[in-house]
C-alpha cells in the first residue's frame, strides 16, 4: 500500500511542480510502476529470445525465455521479473550467451492481481539469464479455442492479449510500460497450423519447424502478441496485409481494403510510419476487444467486418497507436490516456481526413455518448478523471471510455486554444522527441507547457490544464462536435415514438451503422412492445448480421422490458460473441432486475467457458454486482 500512496503523493507534487516550472525534468527513476514487481530501476530488460512449444491438448506452451539486460546499479545481484501462474522449472545464467550455468531464483507470494515476482541470482559478470517453464491453462494473458469456436471449425486457435498485464501469464518478463526491449522468437506449432507475431516473419517454418520472428525495435511487453491456428494471408497494398482463418479472409481482405491509403494519411499528419509492415490479424469473434495494437500485427475483432467497411475506424485507431503508445508509450497504467486519449483524438482526425468531417464528427459524438455512459457508470468521481490520483489495484477493472474519449476531448480543446496548424506541429513534434521512450503525465504537460503555453502565453492557465486531468468534472468550455445527419435521426425517432410520423419516413433504410448507434443510443426505455415489434419487423434487428446493431437492439429491448421472446436469440449471440464492450451492455442490462439477472446466470453457465479469462471476470463482475 505504501508504495501506491508515495505514487499518488509524486505525481500530485510534480504535477503542480511543472506547471509552475516546465523545465523541470522528470527522472525516469521517479517513475514507480505500482503493476509491475520488476527492479528495472537497477537491471533492465535489452533484449528477449523466446522459444515456445505450443501443446493445445494440455493447452500450455513449454517456453524458454532468455532476458538480456543492462545493469543501471553496477552491483544489483538480481533481477526481478513478473510471472503470473506460471510453472517455472530452473534458471540459468551466463556472461556471454554460450556458457550457462543453474542459478538461484525465488517465486513470491502469489497476489490476485499481480500474480508472483520471480527473483533470479545474478552471479557476477551475468549479462543474461534464462527461465525454462511452462503456462497453466488458465494463463490470464491466453485464450485457447476450440475447433467450434473457430469460422474453420476444423483446427484448435490460440492468441494472445497481453495488455495491460497480462505478458506475464505467458512469459517471465518485466512487465512494465516503462521497460522497452527487442525479441526474437521461434514457435513450434503442431503440423498445419501457423504461428504469427507482433513482428517481423517469414511464411514458412525454419527447417526444424519453427516458425521464426524478430522485432528489431524496442518495444513494451505489453505489445508482444502471438496467435496460433489455421492462418492465412491476403496482401492489401505493399506495407498493409490481412491475417485470418482461410473462411474468413476474403470478406476481411475486402472490409480493410482501405487500410493502406489510412497509413499514407496517418503518415501525412504524423510523421513516419516507424515498424515497416502494418498488417491486420483477424481473431475468432471471442477475441475480447475490438482491436488490439500489437506492433506490425493488429489484432482486430471480426465483429467490424459488416461488408459496408464503416467500422474502419477502428483500424485507424489501432494504426494510430503505431505513434500514440507504441511509439510514445504510457510509462505507467495511471497514464494510460496518453496511449488512448491520443490514439482517439488521432482516429477522429484520420476519419476526417479519410472520409470527410461530416464522418468524423459522427464518430466525435458516437464516442462522446459513451463517456456520458461511463460517467454514469464510474463508482467514484476517481475513475472520471483523466489521470486518478492514486493507483488503481487492477487496470482491467477500471478499463472504461473515460481515458480515451476525455483524453481526445482535452486534445481538441487544446486544438481549438491553438489552432490546427500549430498544434499539429506540437503533436508531432512530442512524437518525434519522445519516439522509443515512455512518457508519464506530468512530462507530457511540462513539454505542453514548454512547447505551447510558453510559446503562447495568456492562452491556457495551470488551472484549466488541472481541470482537464485531476478534476472530475468535464470542464464547461469542452468543444463538442455538432452532426446534421445525428439531428436527423434524433428527430426521426423522436417523431415517430411521438406517433406524429412513420418508420418509413425516417430514412432508416439508408442509415449507416453510425445513425443506427445514434438511434439506439437516445432511446428512451418506455417505448412500447407494439412499437419496438414494428422496429424489428421494419428492419429484421434480431439476429441482425451486424453485431454492433444486434447487441444494441438487445439491450433496448432488455432495458424496456420486451425481451422475452427473444431469449433464444440473445442467448445465441452471447454464446457466439465474446467481445466485451458488445456483451458486457447487455449482461449489464439483464442484471439489472432481479429475474433478468438469474436469466443471465443461466446464460452465463452455458457460454461463459468460450469467453476469454478477461471478459469471463468482467462478465463475473457484472452478475455480481461489483
Ligand atoms: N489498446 C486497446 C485495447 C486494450 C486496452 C486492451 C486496455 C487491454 C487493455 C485498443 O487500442 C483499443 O482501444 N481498442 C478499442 C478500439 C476502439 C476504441 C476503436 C476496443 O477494443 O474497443
Ligand atoms: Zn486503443
Amino acid at each position: 500500500m505504501s508504495s501506491f500512496l508515495s505514487r499518488a503523493a509524486l505525481a500530485a507534487s510534480s504535477i503542480a511542480v511543472l506547471i509552475l516550472s516546465p523545465m523541470n525534468p522528470v527522472l525516469a527513476a521517479e517513475v514507480v510502476d505500482t503493476h509491475s514487481y520488476a527492479n528495472s530501476a537497477e537491471v533492465r530488460t535489452t533484449h528477449l529470445v523466446i522459444d515456445l512449444d505450443v501443446d493445445f491438448a494440455k493447452r500450455r506452451l513449454k517456453g524458454v525465455t532468455e532476458l538480456q539486460f543492462e545493469k543501471l546499479k553496477p552491483d544489483a545481484d538480481r533481477i526481478v521479473l513478473d510471472t503470473r501462474a506460471l510453472d517455472v522449472r530452473s534458471a540459468e545464467a551466463s556472461a556471454d550467451g554460450k556458457a550457462w550455468a543453474a542459478t538461484k531464483f525465488v517465486l513470491g507470494a502469489n497476489d490476485a492481481v499481480l500474480g508472483q515476482s520471480l527473483t533470479v541470482s545474478l552471479p557476477t559478470g551475468a549479462t543474461r539469464v534464462r527461465i525454462v517453464y511452462s503456462t497453466k491453462p488458465e494463463a490470464t494473458g491466453l485464450q485457447w479455442l476450440k475447433p467450434a469456436q473457430t469460422a474453420g471449425k476444423k483446427q484448435p486457435f490460440l492468441f494472445s492479449q497481453s495488455e495491460a498485464i497480462h505478458a506475464r501469464s505467458w512469459l517471465p518478463l518485466q512487465d512494465s510500460p516503462a521497460v522497452r526491449a527487442t525479441y526474437e522468437a521461434s514457435v513450434k506449432t503442431p503440423k498445419g497450423l501457423r504461428a504469427v507475431m507482433s513482428a517481423e516473419m517469414s511464411d514458412q517454418p525454419d527447417a526444424a519447424g519453427r516458425w521464426t520472428f524478430k522485432m528489431p525495435q524496442p518495444i513494451p511487453s505489453y505489445l508482444i502478441a502471438l496467435a496460433v491456428g489455421d492462418i492465412a494471408f491476403q496482401s492489401m497494398g505493399p506495407r498493409t496485409g490481412v491475417y485470418a482463418e482461410p473462411a474468413t479472409l476474403k470478406a476481411a481482405a475486402y472490409e480493410f481494403a482501405e487500410t493502406e491509403t489510412t497509413l499514407a494519411v496517418c503518415e501525412k499528419l504524423f510523421g513516419p510510419y516507424r515498424w515497416g509492415r502494418y498488417d491486420l490479424m483477424v481473431l475468432p469473434p471471442s477475441f475480447p476487444f475490438g482491436g488490439m495494437e500489437n506492433p506490425r500485427l493488429t489484432f482486430v475483432t471480426p465483429t467490424v467486418i459488416t461488408g459496408d467497411r464503416l467500422l474502419v475506424s477502428l483500424i485507424a485507431h489501432e494504426l494510430a497507436h503505431s505513434w500514440s503508445g507504441n511509439l510514445v508509450t504510457n510509462a505507467t497504467w495511471e497514464d494510460f490516456w496518453l496511449n488512448e486519449g491520443f490514439t482517439e483524438y488521432l482516429t477522429y482526425r484520420l476519419t476526417e481526413a479519410q472520409f470527410g468531417k461530416a464522418r468524423g464528427d459522427m464518430e466525435r459524438i458516437i464516442g462522446v455518448a459513451s463517456l456520458k455512459t461511463d460517467f454514469a457508470l464510474a463508482k467514484s468521481d476517481e475513475d472520471r478523471k483523466l489521470v486518478r490520483a492514486f493507483p488503481a489495484k487492477d487496470p482491467d477493472e477500471v478499463f472504461s471510455s473515460i481515458p480515451y474519449e476525455r483524453g481526445a476531448l482535452f486534445l481538441v480543446w487544446l486544438e481549438s486554444k491553438f489552432g490546427r496548424e500549430t498544434f499539429d506541429r506540437f503533436l508531432r513534434s512530442w512524437f518525434d522527441d519522445h519516439a522509443f521512450q515512455s512518457a508519464t503525465t506530468p512530462q507530457f504537460i511540462a513539454y505542453l507547457n514548454d512547447k505551447l503555453l510558453k510559446a503562447q502565453p495568456g492562452k491556457v492557465s495551470a488551472a484549466q490544464i488541472d481541470a482537464w486531468i485531476s478534476q472530475p468534472a468535464l470542464p464547461a468550455d469542452t468543444v463538442y462536435a455538432t452532426s446534421d445527419a445525428l439531428t436527423k435521426v434524433d428527430a426521426g425517432r423522436d417523431a415517430w415514438l411521438a406517433g406524429t410520423t412513420t418508420l418509413d419516413a425516417i430514412g432508416a433504410e439508408k442509415w449507416s451503422v453510425q445513425e443506427w448507434e445514434h438511434f439506439f443510443e437516445g432511446f428512451p426505455k418506455t417505448a412500447t412492445a407494439a412499437q419496438l415489434k414494428a422496429l424489428d419487423t421494419r428492419f429484421k434487428l434480431t439476429g441482425s448480421p451486424n453485431a454492433i446493431i444486434a447487441s444494441d437492439w438487445y439491450k433496448l429491448a432488455i432495458d424496456s422490458s420486451q425481451a422475452a421472446a427473444l431469449t433464444p436469440q440473445i442467448e445465441a449471440y452471447l454464446g457466439h460473441v465474446g467481445r466485451m464492450k458488445l456483451i458486457s451492455p447487455i449482461y449489464r442490462a439483464l442484471a439489472a432486475t432481479e429475474a433478468g439477472k438469474a436469466q443471465a446466470k443461466a446464460i452465463y453457465k452455458k457460454v461463459g467457458s468460450g469467453y476469454h479469462p478477461i471478459a469471463q471476470q468482467t462478465v463475473e463482475r457484472i452478475l455480481k454486482g461489483s
